[in-house]
């Protein structure tokens, strides 16, 4: 072999192998194009090299067409594996930039809010319970009631003095003073025993309303439980039992009932009914007696048959008892600061 190539074909040799290192660490396909030109270009040493082979012997022509073409595969492997290698990562990096993040997470700095029922509504849900738990139902009444339902089939004709007690708020509507928003739920009472046969165990938890200022006491628009239980050989002593239970059910075993001689005219005999507050004294949650015959009587059930009895009370004031409120217009307020503490 003329020594001029065969300084040509160890200089491609040598610069094969070293290609395969610039190779490996080219940092775009711009820099491989660039080596690939170099390495097998028409202006390369390889091509130079390749001319020179027609110069040779047969002998000395495959010898050194045998190296030239080692030298120039090993040059095409690592130029396709650098390709491949940066078209890979070009890939990678285009689908990191393009990629849509389509989680969404609240930051870990604000823990989800959970909102609450309000005070005035899980004191009622809690009273269902109770009576359910007794083996009463839920029964229900119109906000808006006539006269019929709110005071005269109630034993409160027109001409009774307790009409003028309840402060009704009248609605513009039909005969003056025939419909108002009720001001008790003792008119579900009527409702129920106009469509149901006795025996009835019902509660009918509701709003009422009367034209009352509201104070630290009182509101204008209230909720009031009413319970009635109409069967056979029904006594007062079933009412001041089923007080009792209640109220211990509710508020706990500490807690006392009382019940004091009053007046209602749906109900006779009649009493106000009390619970004991830590401080020894009692107050006055609401009213009951055994269901007046007249009261019976106006929806056709019959009085020597059949007896009960009939209670009312306020829930809001047992809520505000129960939480140690001092102010029951907070209930209405609607001040997010008062209302999350429930
Ligand atoms: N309805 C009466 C009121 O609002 C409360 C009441 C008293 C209801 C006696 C009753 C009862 O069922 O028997 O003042």
């Amino acid at each position: 072999m003329r020594s001029s190539l065969a300084r040509v074909l160890e200089g491609y040799e040598q610069a094969a192998a070293e290609a395969e290192e610039r190779l490996a660490a080219a940092a775009d396909i711009g820099a491989v194009a660039d080596i690939e030109r170099d390495l097998l270009g028409r202006r390369s040493r390889f091509t130079a090299a390749k001319r020179q082979l027609g110069d040779l012997d047969p002998g000395e022509r495959a010898e050194a067409g045998r190296r030239l073409n080692a030298a120039r595969q090993r040059v095409e492997t690592s130029v396709a594996a650098a390709r491949t290698r940066l078209t890979a990562a070009a890939r990678a990096d285009r689908h990191a930039a393009e990629r849509l993040d389509l989680t969404e997470r609240l930051p870990q700095a604000a823990p989800l809010r959970r909102g609450s029922f309000h005070p005035v509504t899980q004191a009622r849900d809690r009273l269902e319970d109770v009576f359910i738990g007794m083996g009463y139902t839920v029964a229900e009444g119109p906000e808006v009631e006539s006269a019929w339902y709110n005071f005269e089939a109630l034993n409160i004709p027109e001409w009774h003095p307790a009409r003028g007690s309840f402060d009704t708020i009248f609605v513009n509507l039909g005969e003056p003073e025939q419909v108002m928003l009720r001001s008790h739920t003792s008119p579900v009472q009527i409702r129920v025993m106009e469509n149901r046969k006795p025996p009835i165990y019902i509660v009918a938890p509701g709003r009422t309303f009367r034209a009352d200022t509201a104070d630290a006491t009182h509101l204008p628009a209230f909720n009031q439980i009413e319970g009635l239980a109409i069967d056979r050989n029904i006594t007062m002593g079933d009412l001041a039992g089923t007080i009792d239970e209640f109220v211990r059910a509710f508020f706990g075993t500490e807690v006392k009932s009382r019940l004091r001689p009053s007046y209602f005219p749906f109900t006779e005999p009649s009493a106000e009914f009390d619970i004991s507050r830590p401080d020894g004294s009692w107050l006055e949650l609401g009213g009951c007696g055994m269901v007046h015959p007249n009261v019976l009587r106006n929806c056709g059930i019959d009085p020597e048959q059949w007896q009960g009895f009939a209670f009312g009370f306020g829930i809001d004031r047992l809520a505000v008892m129960r939480h140690e409120i001092d102010d029951i217009r907070e209930f209405v307020n609607n001040d997010v600061r008062f209302l999350s503490q429930f």
